[in-house]
């Protein structure tokens, strides 16, 4: 019997009824039977500081722990100012470091991300994907899950009403825990 993919996901938004929070409840509800996921706050990761980087805050430390201990990543990014928030790119510096201590290197990750405007968090995903270049985590391509127009796709609860972005999202998940088996067979 095949062991069980665990994923760990994360929201680029801290925004309490973030609509990219809402994603990833959906995925949560949408996930193959040999997957689990679990989510992880960004909340009270502090800003990177090179002069601390020995020295990690509580909460960096966790966030760590999470990602090795997960055979995947999936982050759900809004997009600001035509990139990724200041939020997720701190929160993945601190994971990154000190050199040598990179906590995503080798993980497989899938990136999904819902936007009010019409380009779907486009812009942010490709300089997300950039990023995974010198992580050295192994980024997977296919599907792209970019939604655009979120709030006209998720009900007042927060939930994702969609079938379109539904299905893209259980796509997604397929895929990467296919991917992450590709990579890791004993996973
Ligand atoms: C600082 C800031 C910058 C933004 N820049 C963009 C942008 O470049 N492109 C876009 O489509 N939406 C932009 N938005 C609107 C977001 O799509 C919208 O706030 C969305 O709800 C954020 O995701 P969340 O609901 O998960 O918090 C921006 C919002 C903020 C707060």
């Amino acid at each position: 019997m095949k062991k069980v993919c665990r994923i760990l996901g994360f929201s680029g938004s801290l925004r309490k009824d973030s609509y990219n929070k809402s994603l990833l409840r959906a995925a949560l509800e949408l996930l193959p039977k040999d997957a689990e996921l679990e989510v992880f706050d960004l909340e009270g990761i502090p800003l990177y500081n090179q002069d601390l980087e020995n020295q990690p805050p509580e909460r960096v430390k966790e966030f760590k722990s999470s990602i090795r201990a997960a055979d995947a990543i999936l982050i759900a990014t809004p997009e600001y100012n035509y990139s990724i928030p200041g939020v997720l790119k701190n929160a993945i510096d601190c994971a990154s470091r000190p050199y040598g201590d990179n906590a995503f290197l080798h993980k497989p990750v899938a990136i999904m991300g819902a936007s009010v405007g019409m380009m779907g968090t486009s812009r942010a995903q490709y300089h997300l994907r950039q990023c995974f270049v010198f992580l050295s985590c192994f980024a997977m391509n296919q599907p792209e899950v970019m939604v655009p127009f979120v709030q006209e796709k998720i009900d007042k609860e927060g939930r994702v009403t969609d079938q379109k972005t539904r299905a893209l999202i259980k796509q997604l998940l397929e895929n990467l825990v296919a991917w992450t088996r590709k990579l890791a067979p004993s996973t």
